[in-house]
């Protein structure tokens, strides 16, 4: 762990034992996920009960306990890309890295997840890779979108 990474994102926050969904935000953004152990650390450092960090940790979609590729991709299964292929693409996807949506490939590159809508229907099919949005995909595309992150 980064103690010194943690130190840092704590004393941003300075005594405000609210700012927990705050501090696991930046926590999720530095390690891509959040750690058990800095978790415990950071219970430690601020006083805040483990099992109320852990709560907040798992109400929020967005935190994760266990580790997130460094490229999330998103497909979007929203009615718009779900009439235009999106769940043919989610299929060809999770054939393609060797996982289910929800989980993260081994070599921690990628890891995969369904969203409802990303707010760019028009596009449909959408994929998100990181920041980046990918739309009008076929399968074939989507794939050769993905090969071009591994590089
Ligand atoms: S339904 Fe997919 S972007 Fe809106």
């Amino acid at each position: 762990m980064n103690e010194s990474k943690l130190t840092e994102i704590i004393e941003k926050y300075g005594s405000d034992t609210h700012a927990v969904v705050a501090i696991l935000q930046d926590i999720q953004e530095e390690f891509n996920y959040l750690p058990k152990d800095v978790l415990m650390k950071l219970s430690e450092e601020t006083n805040v009960p483990l099992s109320r960090i852990l709560s907040v940790a798992t109400f929020y979609k967005a935190f994760s306990l266990i580790p997130k590729g460094k490229y999330p991709i998103h497909v979007c299964l929203g009615t718009a890309c779900h009439v235009r292929g999106g769940a043919r693409l989610m299929e060809k996807i999770e054939r393609q890295l060797g996982i289910k949506r929800g989980n993260t490939t081994e070599d921690l590159n990628f890891s995969l997840d369904e969203v409802r809508c990303l707010g760019c229907c028009g596009l449909a099919p959408v994929m998100m890779v990181g920041k980046d949005i990918h739309g009008k995909l076929s399968a074939s595309k989507a794939v050769s979108i993905l090969d071009q992150y591994k590089k």
